[in-house]
């Protein structure tokens, strides 16, 4: 079998220059950082992601003292989607994060639980999600699938 997978991403200097749409998840993915309940790690992540009726659903992480009982921002945003939102479509995830755990010039990425849970939503509604993830310093990188973000991933089914 042979398995090809090349990919093209894209990316800016600062998220600012996204277009307007795109620069209002990344608004809201800021403002869902702040409810994030991280006093362990002091690592904040917010998401926001846009579904095709156009409403925004944004999430945080969620930590705990028993600390893998927490859960990160991107699956609490999905999760609540899958389970308020089951007939609709992810079209574009936004990922936002602050905090000393990460250099503020290194470039940000969801954990592979994430990646995992982004790829199954992904192959669920059989339609490519955009993610949108802004580093500390505010470079964006665009990504168009999950599945460039997971090739060789995991998955049920055919
Ligand atoms: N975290 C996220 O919310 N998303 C990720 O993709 C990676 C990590 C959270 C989990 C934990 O609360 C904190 O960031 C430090 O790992």
């Amino acid at each position: 079998m042979k398995y090809d997978h090349s990919f093209s991403y894209e990316f800016l200097a600062n998220w600012k220059e996204l277009p307007v749409a795109d620069q209002i998840l990344v608004d809201r993915a800021y403002e869902a950082m702040e409810s994030a309940y991280a006093p362990y790690s002091n690592f904040r992540v917010g998401t926001a992601v846009r579904l095709d009726n156009d409403a925004i659903i944004t999430g945080s992480n969620q930590e705990n003292s028993a600390y893998p009982s927490g859960l990160c921002a991107e699956r609490v945003a999905l999760f609540h989607v899958g389970a308020n939102y089951p007939k609709q479509t992810v079209q574009t995830m936004c990922i936002v994060a602050k905090g000393d755990l990460i250099p503020v010039k290194k470039m940000l990425s969801p954990c592979g639980a994430c990646r995992q849970v982004m790829l199954e939503t992904e192959n669920r509604q059989n339609n490519k999600i955009r993610i949108i993830i802004v580093n500390q310093d505010s470079r964006t990188l665009i990504i168009n699938s999950v599945i460039d973000l997971l090739p060789f991933g995991f998955s049920a089914g055919e």
